[in-house]
């Protein structure tokens, strides 16, 4: 039974009750998966988790076996999609050891996701350290070279109650699952689907926190996209159907001829972690970037006259992934001749090579778990 005391600075701690499974996978299969994993298909032996009841408070911190979870067919999540979730990764270094990126950026996000759901919050010290007792059980999964280690922090409403109101009762757990590249094809430069029918968010509804629903509401337009041969749906603001906010599971960056980049500003959007550390390494090397809004009008203009130089997604799952084709009902237009350019490709570099330990952490963005 995991065991919670308060630390001294008065933040919630637990203690994980480490049970490992009795027959892991064996290092050949382990190895014949890992060959080339995609992404999210592929999972590790253990996962982490914890429970939550009122009154009681986190309880029961353990890391076990990967297994189904029993739920009544009136548990909360199932009705009323109280969930919400994180995706961080961990990267091998080349000695050897391991890296997570902006864990603690990850815990806060969660923290801010379960406020607006009306979840109880997962302390960020409980969110980190579930991640890491994770990451050093399965750490052999963890693919060398350019691959890595995706984990999945959730939490779910566990109330067996068909009334309408927050629940009671939460499981918070991580698993994780060793992956390549996101996009079929690696960083070659992806084609995108303007939704002009279906909107993402709204102002004072999710857009800006990390829940189920989101997702679940943005499938019909992927299929869209998935239709017209695009690899990614992009959508506009809700009001106006006019300004640009981000993809179905990535945010967007515009690089333009004079050097600078414009990304969509905070609000409706998920304020994503690879966002604000594109934004910091971009002003580091002397770029100007604005946080604006930016019209598919003005986007298929600037593609036009050369203004508009390159355009790129970005986020965990993805990193940075140039934009090669615009595709919406008012007609296509490439950028940069379809090509991935120099801007997206160095930013991608450098992001990657602070991830994987091969450039100096002046952020203090890496948190080493090996
Ligand atoms: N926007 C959406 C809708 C996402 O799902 C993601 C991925 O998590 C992002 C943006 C990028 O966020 P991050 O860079 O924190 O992964
Ligand atoms: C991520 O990049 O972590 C995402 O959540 C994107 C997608 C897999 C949902």
């Amino acid at each position: 039974m995991g065991v919670s005391f308060d630390k001294a600075d008065g933040s919630l701690w637990l203690n994980f009750d480490v049970q490992p499974k009795a027959d892991a996978t064996s290092d050949a299969d382990r190895a014949d998966k890992l060959k080339d994993p995609g992404f999210g298909r592929v999972f590790t032996d253990h996962m982490a988790i914890v429970r939550y009841s009122a009154g009681k408070g986190w309880h029961s911190a353990r890391v076990e076996s990967r297994a189904n979870f029993p739920l009544d067919p009136a548990t909360a999540v199932l009705h009323y999609a109280q969930e919400i979730f994180e995706g961080l990764k961990a990267y091998r270094r080349e000695d050897g050891g391991v890296n997570l990126f902006r864990p603690d950026a990850n815990a806060r996000r969660f923290r801010n996701s379960a406020d607006r759901m009306a979840m109880a919050p997962v302390p960020e010290a409980v969110f980190i350290e579930a991640v890491e007792q994770l990451v050093q059980i399965d750490r052999a999964w963890i693919p060398g070279g350019e691959g890595s280690l995706y984990i999945r922090p959730f939490m779910i409403a566990n109330e067996v109650f068909l009334g309408v109101k927050p629940s009671s009762e939460y499981i918070f757990a991580v698993i994780a699952s060793p992956v390549g590249s996101y996009f079929k094809g690696g960083p070659a430069p992806v084609s995108i689907w303007v939704s002009e029918n279906y909107t993402r968010a709204a102002v004072g509804g999710t857009g800006a926190v990390k829940c189920g629903g989101n997702y679940a509401a943005s499938l019909r337009a992927q299929a869209e996209a998935i239709e017209r041969g695009c690899d990614q749906v992009v959508f506009l603001d809700p009001n106006e159907h006019r300004n640009v906010e981000e993809l179905g599971g990535m945010n967007v960056f515009f690089v333009f001829e004079d050097g600078s980049l414009s990304t969509p500003p905070l609000g409706t959007i998920l304020p994503g972690i690879t966002r604000d550390s594109i934004i910091a390494l971009a002003r580091e090397a002397g770029k100007t970037v604005r946080e604006e809004a930016y019209s598919i009008d003005q986007w298929r203009a600037d593609a036009a006259s050369g203004k508009l130089k390159e355009a790129f997604a970005c986020g965990t799952a993805a990193v940075i992934s140039p934009i090669g084709k615009v595709c919406s009902a008012k007609g296509d237009f490439t950028i940069n001749g379809g090509a991935a350019g120099d801007v997206a490709m160095g930013l991608r570099k450098k992001l990657v090579d602070i991830q994987y330990g091969r450039a100096a952490d002046t952020h203090n963005w890496i948190k080493k778990v090996l």
